[in-house]
């Protein structure tokens, strides 16, 4: 099928390049020039494995092709990704502006029937609110009237808007979009389901679970997944920090919480909170949602709370370590929110530098990744080429991030490195292994 995908970020960039190596023929749209200008010559604007490769596929094979032109991708797509960011307000609900945008692009410029769909993660009503916008585009250009669908004459302009919600996660996007856990067809219109059918016809031929719902269901379904996993997060940090008072080690009660089906290993990994682009956008998008329609959340504020003091955990440990911070020389260990990515979208580590920073404290930080996107926020921050470097006559290592390099490394090498031996470790790298006796250490849930 054509296809145009408008948004180069993890979603509208993954999903294109796997689309085109699908057989479909992609174009990817942006209004960033510089980006789009990259990704012609190769250049990945996000950090993910095997994304330069797939795009790299898709380019060779003819498949795939990258533009700043959205009207003409429009016009020549019978199928529409809608991929953009809709960022956190600052009123706690997510901000739909560049989605609406979209809407009323693709309602100036489709030529033939086409299916919008948006991936992008929004509050219930966006899709119906871009179907307005649509059809308002389409009256001023006197395509729209009232005859029904099934006697719109061959070629005419109509149109159907689908939420289509995407579940990757960063770190894991080439992996997760070629196999994802589910797809979800939010639509009451067979034509667009069929034509999403069709769209998705490897997923489905190989398996993957279809549950085609409402548009509302299948827009609160996202969102309800990621508060879902705040929660568990916050459950089993809450979990740790009992442990820690009790004398009790969070891994083995998760280990065993894990065993049981109805809970799941996943997401029960304590330490130091959740970060990222979505899974805190989407907390606090739900909690807006049910206050604009009447519903006060109870559960999802308090997970925030929980988030928020553990969050604070490592700045607070440190200071009942180490009083005075002023001129000590800290090392940070991953900035990233999570492993496996360059993003430091509300991750951890960056309140926690800047409540060191400003104690008069000299930081420097290793991170194999988010080095340089955590620069344009921490100007006085210091940089490490090695985890190893950074250690080197520091006062304390704080571990923000559980990169799986850092669990390779010996903890007698990096005590010998270090003027005095403190550890305190967010993400519980070092909770298991047994530490040299002149290594003061301290992580979440370990009592
Ligand atoms: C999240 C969801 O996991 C995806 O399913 C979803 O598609 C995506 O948001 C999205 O909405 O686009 P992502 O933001 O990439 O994916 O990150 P996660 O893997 O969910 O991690 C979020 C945060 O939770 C990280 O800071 C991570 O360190 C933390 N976390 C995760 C924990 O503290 N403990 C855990 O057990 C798991």
């Amino acid at each position: 099928m054509k296809i145009a995908i408008i948004g180069t970020g993890y979603v509208g960039l993954v999903s294109g390049a796997d689309f085109a190596n699908r057989g479909h023929q992609v174009t990817c749209v942006d209004i960033n020039e510089a980006r789009i200008e990259g990704l012609k010559q190769g250049v990945m604007p996000i950090s993910e494995v095997g994304l330069p490769e797939l795009v790299a596929a898709g380019v060779k094979a003819g498949m795939l092709e990258f533009s700043l032109d959205a009207r003409a991708a429009i016009a020549e797509a019978e199928i529409v990704f809608c991929c953009v960011g809709t960022p956190l307000a600052d009123d706690g609900r997510a901000d739909c502006g560049m989605i609406y945008e979209v809407a009323r692009t693709f309602g100036e410029s489709i030529t033939k029937p086409t299916v919008l769909v948006n991936k992008s993660t929004v509050p219930v009503g966006t899709a119906m609110k871009c179907e307005e916008i649509i059809k308002k585009e389409l009256q001023n250009r006197k395509m729209l009237d009232s005859r029904p669908r099934v006697l719109a004459l061959r070629g005419d302009p109509f149109f159907a808007v689908v939420s289509n919600p995407e579940f990757l996660s960063q770190g894991t996007a080439v992996r997760d979009t070629a196999n994802p856990s589910r797809l979800i067809i939010g639509s009451d219109d067979a034509w667009a389901i069929a034509q999403m059918e069709l769209v998705n016809a490897s997923f489905i031929t190989a398996g993957v679970p279809k549950i085609v719902m409402s548009r509302a269901s299948a827009e609160l379904a996202k969102c309800a997944a990621n508060a879902f996993l705040a929660t568990k997060i916050s459950f089993i940090n809450e979990i740790a920090n009992l442990c820690e008072l009790v004398g009790a080690n969070v891994d083995d009660i998760a280990a065993s919480m894990g065993l049981d089906k109805r809970i799941g290993p996943a997401f029960l990994n304590a330490g130091i909170g959740y970060g990222g682009g979505c899974i805190p956008k989407d907390t606090a998008a739900l909690i807006a949602t049910g206050h604009d329609v009447g519903y006060e959340f109870k559960i999802l504020p308090a997970v925030q709370a929980v988030n928020e003091s553990q969050r604070r955990i490592l700045y607070t440990k440190l200071c009942e370590f180490m009083p005075e911070r002023a001129g000590k020389r800290i090392a940070v260990w991953g900035l990233a929110f999570k492993p496996g990515t360059d993003d430091v979208r509300s991750a951890p580590s960056l309140q926690i530098v800047q409540n060191l920073l400003a104690d008069g404290a000299e930081m420097i930080a290793y991170d194999p990744t988010a080095q340089k996107n955590a620069a344009g926020l921490l100007p006085q921050l210091k940089f490490a080429k090695t985890p190893l470097e950074a250690v080197q006559e520091a006062d304390a290592l704080l571990i923000c991030t559980e990169w799986p390099e850092f669990a390779e490394l010996s903890l007698e090498k990096i005590a010998e490195m270090m003027s005095n031996k403190l550890i305190i470790d967010g993400r519980g790298v070092y909770r298991n292994v047994e530490r040299p006796n002149n290594v003061k250490y301290w992580t979440v849930g370990c009592g």
